[in-house]
């Protein structure tokens, strides 16, 4: 029985007459770039992230973009966010002409350590990107009183967290603005590339709207220098559809969640994700960690098991940014982990006879001594 890391053919299957109909309808009507499908997509999104806006854009890369620029963020700023992420986080920065400035994570939930925020603060500093990593989101409390105190926005990356929860409020809803990725293996995934910022500030909706629509509010009054950063007739119509099925879907993360910790709880060697008391996880992603982490995903490939690593080298040690001048050392926990994360499949459709297949096949591995 092959497990393949993700199946979006399973999830696609059962919605797939929902599929063609949304999508025969924005066909109908020629409503390819931005229009009335995203416009319902979005009323939709913010009303599931408990927001008053949402706009959408092409990706979540834009997303956080898009959301920095309309909060001012330029050049000889800083904004501070973690290693532990996905290279897009600090790209956003980068291409706002500011600086990336990281701070590590905490040991047990991989994401921002809000004690290291402080000390990270300088005159430059102008906002925090928190990254609900893997589908839990980070300690809201302490980082959104640290922004207030010092003045510094918040943007929450939230591109991994569709319907992640802290203390009963939702991924998105707590910080200045709250970015979302709809790549097609998100929790929320549309059929190419797009993305969202949600926010309850009207003027900061208003600005981002027309950033990501050439700098106008109307057709050839351009006010501002934007970037064409829409979203696509297409996606929004298919995402309207998938936003019905989120919660379920979630919840079936959940489930499998619950059953691979019943199986391999008290495995000697290997740490399973652990949902801190604050947070409804959704686990995007089901990151165990072990020691060994070649050797286990090799021989779990060789059983048809797949696996993935998110992410294999922290941002700050990518050569991407070495101009940043961090070396081996400056984040020992966002290094420790990135070193011995081993991402097991996960998705809604995956079975319980599957998940009790990964975790039979993982035991043999990580129980033989390495000769
Ligand atoms: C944490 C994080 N931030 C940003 C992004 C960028 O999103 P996209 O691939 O839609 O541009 C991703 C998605 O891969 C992500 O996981």
């Amino acid at each position: 029985m092959k497990v393949p890391y993700l199946d979006l053919k399973a999830q696609y299957e059962p919605i797939r007459g929902e599929i063609a109909e949304a999508i025969q309808q924005v066909l109908d009507r020629t409503a390819f770039a931005g229009g009335p499908f995203v416009a319902k997509f979005e009323k939709e999104f913010a009303e599931f992230c408990g927001t008053q806006f949402a706009a959408g854009v092409g990706s979540g890369t834009e997303a956080l973009w898009v959301a920095l620029l309309g909060l001012g963020i330029g050049p000889g700023d800083e904004v501070i966010t973690v290693p532990d992420t996905f290279i897009a986080t600090a790209e956003a920065i980068s291409y706002c002409g500011a600086k990336p400035v990281f701070v590590d994570v905490d040991p047990t939930t991989y994401n921002m350590d809000p004690s290291k925020v402080e000390p990270a603060i300088t005159p430059k500093t102008k906002a925090i990107i928190p990254v609900h990593l893997f589908g839990q989101m980070a300690d809201m409390d302490p980082i959104m009183e640290i922004a207030r105190k010092r003045k510094l926005f918040v943007i929450e990356d939230a591109s991994q967290a569709h319907g992640a929860e802290y203390k009963g409020k939702n991924a998105g809803s707590i910080g200045d603005a709250g970015c979302f990725s709809f790549y097609p293996g998100k929790n929320l995934g549309a059929y190419g590339e797009a993305g969202a910022i949600v926010t309850d500030n009207e003027e900061l909706d208003k600005t981002m709207r027309m950033l990501r629509d050439h700098g106008q509010a109307k057709k050839y009054f351009h006010s501002l220098i934007g970037w064409n950063a829409r979203m696509d007739g297409i996606q929004g119509a298919i995402l309207s559809v998938k936003l019905k099925h989120l919660p379920a879907w979630n919840e079936g993360r959940r489930r499998n969640a619950a059953i691979y910790e019943e199986l391999l709880k008290g495995v000697k060697g290997v740490t399973t994700p652990k949902e801190a008391g604050y947070a409804k996880h959704v686990y995007h992603i089901y990151a165990i960690r072990v020691a060994d982490r070649d050797r286990l995903i090799a021989a779990l490939a060789g059983k048809d098991i797949h696996c993935g690593i998110h992410y294999p080298i922290p941002v700050h040690l990518l050569d991407a940014y070495k101009s940043l001048n961090y070396g081996k050392g400056s984040f020992p926990v966002a290094e420790k982990s990135a070193a011995e994360f081993v991402s097991l499949p996960m998705y809604a459709e995956l079975t319980g006879e599957q998940i009790d297949r990964v975790a039979t096949e993982l035991k043999a591995i990580v129980t033989v001594p390495v000769n």
